[in-house]
């Protein structure tokens, strides 16, 4: 069988978003993060079908089939792995290489050619900078308050005037062909010309550090500010955000996302490390999947301008659609984040950080803009609004303390909003309460022969390795090892996640393509993802899980103790230590509880 790289495997994915992809097959219906529908593998007349867009999985817990956007295809098409990926890559235009295929061997080469291309020309650009002919850049950056870390850090460079890229690269042994395909010179008439000339360079980098494209900034007022490189066989816009290679090692969970090249290295050289940018186009669904990927919660961080605000509501739109959790950073006193953060401090950005707004906080704002709330026609269409978007809210405490604050900041009886809130929610709760039954009728359902709180544990387990930590593995490993776990696909799950993880892979995505030949393991691990184990605290969840395995083992032990000291034939020596050993386990029990 031709097997595709992985990294291929995960482009095509992250392509394709399983909720479009279903629902190209199944009616969805949004309740809470997830979609349900029914079943398209087995006749149902109420739904049990799920689909996570966080974790681009589907789980039926009627019927238990389960897998990524990939096994969907297969199962739906009746295809097998390569032939579904061939799907999914034609649907979003990626060719898929043969591997014994001559041009396509051929065009892997050049885009390895061009990845070395690029990054000589980062590498040249950036010492260029640092050489006396390059005064007005080293100037420029002085003015901008970049240091030489941050310089370093995203490898800012210098294109002069008179640069002559194109000659170094020749030297380099690079061929004309290559050269031009990088898009980093182009051909006029008999002449190779820079596309860069008296700009800083910003190389923009993939996720594993590729170097893919540049952007260039001029040093004064002119026009146009930037020129990027154009899209490439290395290079495509859409999938890409800069600075993401710098910003998924910081160990935050959240992410900024800001509009340009300053405002992320600006942040960054303030200690604020967790940002990248759009490069101020409007988000794509795919840099949307990625930001998803590494990480639970967005900040968008846009310029205050109103072209700013405007791509801030199309960015949230992607991104609620995505089922990302996201705030909007609010800012005043500043056009964008790196004038605020220099004119203000990192600290006081921070604090715009922690104040950062709900969706549905700033769509109220935007709401009340174009409203006057004296007019009383306008305050009805406010209320009315204002119910539809509350409404939308799952969490019954969370809706109070947005009904309670937009009650006090708009001057709008509570009981009002209540009112009009109940209206909307008469209809839908209906639909919805006909969904949760079900759900929980089918999850009840699934009969297993283990107990069911030594099940649900084990899969507690399998659900937090699953979340890829390696700090929980560490910690896990010594105590639990597969054999002490009671399910046969358990031991074998956890067996592999060790390995991955001994491997250094905590990329656990992957785990579902690992099993491709079992569907009864896929299934065990999507109703797992599929599952909300309530794993609030991972460390207290670990904890307690760690300490009734311990205490599991304590107790057994101590029956075969007490039944041997019962027994009688051992000599003295043996009964002293086991009495000892029995006093130890008593005082340990007691310490786990
Ligand atoms: P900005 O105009 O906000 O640029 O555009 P900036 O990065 O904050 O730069 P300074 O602070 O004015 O020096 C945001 C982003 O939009 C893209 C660039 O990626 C830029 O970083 N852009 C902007 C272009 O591609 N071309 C342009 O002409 C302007
Ligand atoms: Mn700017």
């Amino acid at each position: 069988m031709v097997r595709y790289s992985e990294e291929l495997i995960d482009d095509i994915k992250n392509s394709n978003d399983i909720v479009d992809i279903i629902s190209q097959y199944v009616i969805l219906k949004r309740s809470g993060r997830n979609f349900f529908g029914l079943c398209p593998f087995h006749k149902e007349k109420t739904p049990s079908f799920s689909v996570s867009p966080d974790k681009q999985i589907f789980h039926c817990f009627g019927c238990g089939v389960g897998g990524n956007v990939i096994h969907f295809i297969s199962k739906i098409e009746n295809l097998d792995f390569k032939e579904s990926l061939e799907v999914l890559a034609e649907r979003v235009g990626i060719t898929l290489p043969t591997l014994d295929n001559e041009v396509d061997s051929k065009k892997q080469l050049l885009k390895e050619k061009i990845y070395e291309i690029n990054k000589e020309t980062a590498l040249y650009y950036h010492e260029t900078l640092y050489k006396d002919i390059s005064k007005p850049a080293q100037e420029y950056v002085k003015k901008r308050k970049l240091d030489n870390k941050t310089l370093k850090d995203y490898t800012i460079g210098y294109a002069p005037a008179n640069s002559n890229l194109y000659k170094f690269l020749k030297n380099k042994g690079f061929t004309n062909e290559e050269i031009l395909v990088s898009d980093l010179v182009n051909k006029m008439g008999n002449n190779f010309v820079d596309r860069f000339k008296n700009r800083l360079i910003f190389p923009i980098q993939d996720v594993r550090n590729r170097y893919i494209a540049f952007g260039g900034r001029v040093l004064d007022n002119s026009l146009p500010k930037y020129i990027n490189s154009p899209e490439n066989i290395v290079y495509s816009k859409a999938r890409n955000l800069y600075g993401l290679n710098v910003a998924k090692n910081s160990k935050l969970e959240n992410l900024i996302i800001v509009e340009g090249y300053m405002d992320v290295v600006s942040l960054h050289q303030r200690g604020i490390e967790n940002v990248v940018a759009s490069c101020g186009t409007a988000l794509t669904e795919a840099q949307g999947r990625l930001l998803r990927k590494y990480a639970e919660k967005i900040i968008i961080s846009y310029d205050s301008d109103a072209a700013g605000q405007a791509a801030t509501l199309r960015g949230l739109e992607i991104l609620t659609n995505l089922g990302c959790d996201i705030r909007i950073l609010q800012m005043e006193g500043a056009k964008d984040p790196d004038e605020y953060v220099i004119k203000y401090g990192n600290g006081r950005f921070n604090n715009l950080i922690d104040k950062a707004i709900s969706l549905i906080e700033f769509k109220t704002k935007v709401l009340k803009k174009d409203l006057n709330l004296s007019n009383v026609n306008d305050k009805i269409k406010f209320l009315n609004e204002i119910a539809k978007l509350v409404s939308t809210i799952d969490n019954r405490m969370e809706q109070e303390v947005y009904i309670d604050k937009i009650s006090r900041e708009y001057d709008i009886s509570k009981e009002a909003i209540y009112a009009e809130i109940n209206k909307i929610n008469y209809s839908k709760n209906q639909g919805k309460k006909i969904l949760e039954n079900n759900y929980k009728k089918n999850v009840i359902k699934k009969k297993e022969t283990l107990p069911e709180t030594l099940l649900k544990r084990e899969n507690m387990i399998i659900g937090i390795l699953l979340n890829g930590k390696t700090e929980v593995y560490e910690q896990i490993k010594n105590i639990l090892s597969p054999k002490d776990l009671k399910k046969e696909q358990n031991k074998k799950i956890m067996q592999k996640l060790y390995e991955e993880f001994e491997k250094g892979n905590s990329n656990i995505n992957n785990i579902l393509e690992i099993f491709n030949d079992d569907e009864e393991i896929i299934s065990i691990l999507t109703g797992i993802m599929a599952d909300d184990y309530e794993i609030k605290d991972d460390k207290k969840a670990i904890e307690d899980i760690i300490n009734n395995y311990k205490k599991e083992k304590l107790i057994n032990r101590k029956k075969e103790i007490i039944d041997s000291l019962n027994n009688g034939n051992i000599d003295k020596q043996e009964t002293v230590n086991l009495e000892k050993e029995l006093h130890d386990i008593i005082i340990r029990l007691a310490q786990i509880k």
